[in-house]
């Protein structure tokens, strides 16, 4: 079976924790891959952490995409979309084309990827409980979601706002407008654990096209998936890599929420 036939029924998630990597000469090999747009924009980062967290993120990427295309992974050739969004500028090889998206936080990288031209969008956020998530709450989330979100018990108040977070990012990456659709016009609730989608009206020409999963990895992250179409329930096939060395399956995390 083609790769690309494998990522049919689910979108594949590809994680990776940048700080199991320190091998110089594989960290070199990195290197090697990046185009010379990604080696500029590494070379501006201060803090050497920042700039590890971007070699590893961007290498998984790549070997991730040159994995499911059957290609190398430094001969891929990005481009972006209107408002940022990282496309593939050369075509497949393939009658399937292949969506894709990527976020790093707290030293974790992930790229979400599905077989065909609906969108995706991934958001993985490393929890802070000492953060002032009230006060972020407050500005940037709809004021059913505040609501919410204050009913939630003290204890779990802090997580549930990451899985807020991340879910209207994964929407956000999905639609590739970055912060051009206001933050507080749409949100997310839980029943259970089906998420439940809203948006104001005219902020989404199709907003029941959307499909969801929320999860937490590792106790300390939470990650969303946004899905432009495909099944009604849908659970994400977990990847660990270490790029250009081993990749192994993983359990699912614990979920969170998804739609149905
Ligand atoms: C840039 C943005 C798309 C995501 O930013 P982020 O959550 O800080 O970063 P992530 O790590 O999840 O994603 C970054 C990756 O998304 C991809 N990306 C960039 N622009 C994108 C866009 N318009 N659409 C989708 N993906 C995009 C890139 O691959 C980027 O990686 P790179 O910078 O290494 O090339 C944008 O939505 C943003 O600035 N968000 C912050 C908004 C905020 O403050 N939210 C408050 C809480 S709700």
């Amino acid at each position: 079976m083609d790769v690309v036939d494998s990522l049919l029924d689910a979108p594949v998630l590809w994680v990776c924790d940048s700080s199991e990597i320190s091998d110089q000469s594989l960290l070199e090999r990195y290197r090697q891959l990046l185009d010379p747009v990604e080696l500029a924009r590494l070379e501006r980062f201060r803090f050497a952490s920042d700039r590890h967290l971007f070699l590893v993120s961007h290498a998984l990427l790549r070997c991730v995409l040159g994995r499911s295309l059957d290609r190398e992974p430094e001969s891929l050739v990005f481009e972006r979309g209107v408002h940022g969004k990282p496309l593939l500028s050369d075509p497949a090889p393939s009658s399937v084309p292949l969506s894709f998206n990527l976020s790093h936080s707290g030293g974790q990288a992930v790229v979400a990827v599905r077989a065909g031209a609906a969108a995706i969008g991934v958001d993985i956020e490393s929890h802070h409980p000492g953060r002032r998530f009230a006060a972020l709450a407050e500005r940037y989330f709809s004021s059913e979601e505040v609501r919410a979100l204050r009913a939630v018990h003290a204890e779990a108040r802090s997580e549930r706002f990451y899985d807020l977070w991340t879910l209207k990012e994964a929407y956000l990456k999905a639609r590739g407008t970055g912060l051009q659709l206001p933050l507080g016009d749409f949100g997310f609730s839980f029943q259970g654990d089906t998420v439940l989608f809203s948006a104001k009206a005219g902020l989404d020409p199709a907003p029941w096209r959307w499909r969801f999963w929320c999860a937490r990895l590792a106790g300390t992250f939470s990650v969303s998936v946004a899905l432009e179409s495909g099944p009604v329930v849908f659970e994400p096939q977990l990847m660990r890599m270490i790029p250009l060395r081993e990749s192994v399956a993983i359990s699912a995390g614990s979920r969170i929420g998804y739609s149905r």
